[in-house]
């Protein structure tokens, strides 16, 4: 099958001498081209301007705007037109300048017809690679950007697919200690708001309030007898319900990206002082986002209202973890905590409510929220999970 050859391209001639524009446009309208004149610079930009032109054929030397102007005009303007510079004698050294300023080629004046239909096929030819180059570059940059899209969709996806995964794991797990999720969402946002406090960001910051969120992942190999039992724990008891830390470790080690709140799970019943659990650590060697869980954790026990028990004032609770400074808890973690202020560990637990309610009241009270059952109206025995600051390390 035989491709219908493309129309000839127009070529502008620009030369302030009629006789030269006219000999020229003699000649190429005899070898098939289509010709437009101009006299000068800005007749040639104006004629550019209103129809397309693959290629110029310039003078040099012309009274006004000269040739290596209307050059540099048509770089700017219109990059995708082939310039080539006519120059007398004498003029060799401004035609390699005009090389160097993106002419594909000049000739001497007045040209010869072979020469001169070479300089334009070759200029013509030389375009149109640079034209096809330029669609390539433009269509790879096109698939990068859609693949891109695709990709970043995609790891969203995940991400939320994993988020609400965990989640769901985090609603069983506090439903069946009667408790509502509210209390690991609110031990996340007052954890994450400390380790911002303390300047933490980016994937650390995502890390500490995954492991916030999942601290007591490891409750799950907690017998119901021990988790759910409504009086005191007896030693043994106690034997059993510290090993959570060791069960949630072991759980969610293995998976790499969890790997870091693997980290908080396993030492967030750690003390600073080093008379905590599991593994009596101390200071640094507690993970910093386990430092901060605690304090988080703390406030949200004591400010929590219990079946048994009205939850404390922000103040009280406040003051306490003040005392604790330096013993149960990091003082660099308390400063944090102390900055933030009553106020605004208050507005955390406020916007959390107003954030569920709007999310009830548009009908999408399912998922992690735990449902519609109200933090404070869960229909709870007693805990064995032990509320005031002391208790945490019994017996
Ligand atoms: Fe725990």
């Amino acid at each position: 099958m035989e491709a219908i050859p493309p129309p000839p391209p127009r070529i502008l001639i620009v030369d302030d001498d009629e006789s030269v524009r006219d000999v020229i446009s003699v000649l190429l309208r005899e070898e098939g081209y289509h010709c437009s004149v101009a006299s000068g610079a800005d007749q040639a930009l104006t004629l550019a301007e209103q129809e397309e032109t693959p290629l110029v054929i310039s003078d040099m030397k012309m009274p006004g705007k000269d040739g290596l102007w209307l050059l540099e005009a048509f770089r700017e303007k219109h990059p995708d037109t082939a310039v080539i510079m006519l120059t007398g004698y004498g003029d060799t050294e401004a035609a390699v300048d005009c090389l160097r300023r993106g002419a594909v080629d000049y000739l001497l004046k007045p040209p010869k017809l072979t020469d001169l239909i070479r300089s334009i096929e070759r200029a013509l030819a030389k375009r149109r690679v640079e034209l096809a180059r330029k669609r390539y570059q433009k269509k790879l940059e096109r698939k990068v950007r859609d693949r891109t899209t695709e990709l970043r969709n995609a790891l969203k996806d995940v991400s939320t697919t994993y988020q609400n995964t965990l989640m769901a794991l985090v609603t069983a797990l506090d439903a069946r200690e009667h408790e509502t999720s509210d209390h690991s969402q609110r031990v996340v946002e007052y954890t994450v708001a400390i380790a911002q406090r303390m300047g933490i960001r980016g994937p650390e910051l995502e890390e500490i309030g995954r492991g916030a969120l999942l601290h007591d992942i490891g409750k799950i190999g907690v017998p119901d007898a021990v988790l759910l039992k409504p009086g005191k724990l007896t030693p043994e008891e106690w034997v059993e319900m510290r090993k959570h830390p060791d069960i949630g470790y072991a759980m969610i080690a293995p998976i790499p990206f969890l790997a870091i709140p693997a980290q908080i799970v396993l030492s967030h019943q750690e003390r600073f002082d080093g008379r905590g659990y599991p593994r009596g650590l101390a200071r640094n060697e507690i993970h910093i986002g386990a430092r901060i869980f605690s304090v988080a954790d703390t406030l949200d026990a004591m400010t929590s209202d219990r079946p048994y028990r009205k939850g404390t004032t922000f103040a009280n609770a406040i003051e306490e973890i003040h005392r604790c400074s330096g013993s149960q808890f990091d003082p660099e973690v308390v400063k944090a905590f102390l900055e933030i202020g009553e106020a605004g560990l208050m507005k955390i637990k406020e916007d959390m409510i107003a954030r569920k309610k709007a999310k009830l009241a548009a009908g999408g009270g399912g998922g992690s929220s735990g449902g519609s059952t109200p933090a404070t109206g869960a229909p709870a025995v007693g805990l064995a999970t032990p509320i005031p600051v002391s208790t945490k390390i019994e017996p």
